[in-house]
C-alpha cells in the first residue's frame, strides 16, 4: 500500500527517537511491499524559533492531508520561561485539539525481559497488561483559563458527547481484550466526574452490556496500579487523570522510553508519539530510548494504516531485541554497558527484515 506519514520531530531528544521511527518504518515498507512517504513538519520549541508559533499553518496542512503522524516530543528549558506568550506544548494541544484527536491509545505491558528494570517487585508486575484509554481534546487543559496578578483559573467542563465518544472507543477496546473497564473519576468531590460516571455507566450499559464496568476514585486507582497491576484491562479516563497515571503506569513497565500512544478521532489520521517528553538532558547524544517511538510506529502502522501483521511484526522485533539483552542506559543493568538509540533502531530492524 501507498501512504503519506507526517514527521513531526520536535525537540530534545525528539529528532533522534523519530529517526529511529522513520527507519523502521522504512524497513517495513521494504521488507512488506509498501510504499511509504516522509513530510517533516515542524511543532514545539523547532517552530517557535524558525516562525514564532509552536504549531504553524503548513504543519496544520501537512498533518490533514496525510495518513498518519508519527511525533517526537515538545517542550525545554528554552522556552519554559513562565512568563513566555508562546510554549512549545500549546503546538501539540492545538494539534490534538485540530485533528479532533479525543481518544489517546496507551497500553502499558511489562516485557518479561526487562521486568529487572522497574523498581517494582518482578511478582507484582509481571503479565501487567491494561489499555489506558485517556480523554485528549477536553477536561481542564481545554477549558477557560485566566490570569491576573493575585489569581489564577483553569476550567474543567466535559459534555456528555465528550464522554460518550471516548467511552466507546474504550468499550470497542474492552471488546477485543478481557472485557473490563475501570472507569476513573473523582466523583466525590467533582461535578465533572459525576456527570462522567452516569455518562459511561449508561454507554457501556446499552452499547456494550458484555463488558463490565467498574467505578474507581483517582486517588484510589493510583493506589491499586502499584498495588494490583495486573487486575487491570481497560482503564478508561479523562484527560489530566490520565496524563499522571500513565507516568505512574510507565514504571509497571519499567522507564517511560518503552512506552507509546495512539491518539484517534473520528476522522483518519491518526497522531502516534512515545509517551516520554523531550529529556532536554540527554538531548544530542544518541543514547536516548527509541523503544517508545518504534513501538508508536506500529501503533500507526495498526490503526492508521490497517496492518495488523506489519504491527505485530514491529512488537515482535523490539521484545526480541530487548530479551537478547540490547538496552538503552534508561533500562541498562548496573554495571552493564548500555548502547545508543540507532544501534537499538538497527538490532530491530535487523530482526524485522530476517523474520519477515
Ligand atoms: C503527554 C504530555 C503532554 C500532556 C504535554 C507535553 C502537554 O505530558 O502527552 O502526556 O500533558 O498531555
Ligand atoms: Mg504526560
Amino acid at each position: 500500500m501507498k501512504a503519506r506519514i507526517t514527521v513531526l520531530a520536535g525537540d530534545g531528544i525528539g529528532p533522534e527517537v523519530t529517526a529511529a521511527g522513520v527507519r523502521v518504518l522504512e524497513s517495513v515498507a521494504g521488507a512488506f511491499g509498501h510504499e511509504f512517504e516522509f513530510v517533516d513538519a515542524l511543532i514545539g520549541g523547532a517552530a517557535i524559533d524558525a516562525s514564532g508559533s509552536p504549531l504553524p499553518p503548513r504543519t496544520v496542512d501537512a498533518c490533514r492531508s496525510c495518513d498518519a503522524v508519527l511525533l517526537g516530543a515538545v517542550g525545554g528549558p528554552k522556552w519554559s520561561d513562565p512568563s513566555a506568550r508562546v510554549r512549545p506544548e500549546q503546538g501539540l494541544l492545538e494539534l490534538r485539539r485540530t485533528l479532533g484527536l479525543f481518544a489517546n491509545l496507551r497500553p502499558v505491558r511489562t516485557l518479561e525481559s526487562v521486568l529487572d528494570v522497574s523498581p517494582l517487585k518482578a511478582e507484582v508486575i509481571s503479565g501487567v497488561d491494561i489499555m489506558v484509554v485517556r480523554e485528549l481534546t477536553g477536561g481542564i487543559y481545554f477549558g477557560r483559563k485566566s490570569r491576573t496578578a493575585l489569581e489564577a483559573e483553569d476550567v474543567c467542563s466535559y459534555s456528555a458527547h465528550e464522554i460518550e465518544r471516548v467511552t466507546r472507543t474504550a468499550g470497542r477496546l474492552a471488546m477485543q481484550r478481557k472485557r473490563r473497564i475501570v472507569s476513573v473519576d473523582k466523583a466525590n468531590v467533582l461535578e465533572t466526574s459525576r456527570l462522567w460516571r452516569s455518562v459511561v455507566e449508561r454507554v457501556i450499559s446499552e452499547e456494550f452490556p458484555d463488558v463490565s464496568l467498574e467505578h474507581m476514585l483517582v486517588d484510589a486507582a493510583a493506589m491499586h496500579l502499584l498495588l494490583r497491576p495486573t487486575s487491570f484491562d481497560v482503564l478508561l479516563t479523562e484527560n489530566m487523570f490520565g496524563d499522571i497515571l500513565t507516568d505512574e503506569a510507565s514504571m509497571l513497565a519499567g522507564s517511560l522510553g518503552l512506552l507509546p500512544s495512539a491518539s484517534l478521532g473520528d476522522g483518519r489520521v491518526g497522531l502516534y508519539e512515545p509517551i516520554h517528553g523531550s529529556a532536554p538532558d540527554i538531548a544530542g547524544r544518541g543514547i536516548a530510548n527509541p523503544c517508545g517511538t518504534i513501538l508508536s510506529s506500529a501503533m500507526l502502522l495498526r490503526h492508521s494504516l490497517g496492518l495488523e501483521r506489519e504491527a505485530a511484526t514491529v512488537e515482535a522485533a523490539v521484545e526480541s531485541s530487548l530479551s537478547s539483552g540490547l538496552r538503552t542506559a534508561d533500562i541498562a543493568r548496573k554495571g552493564q554497558a548500555s548502547i545508543g538509540t540507532e544501534a537499538v533502531a538497527d538490532a530491530i530492524i535487523e530482526r524485522i527484515l530476517t523474520v519477515h
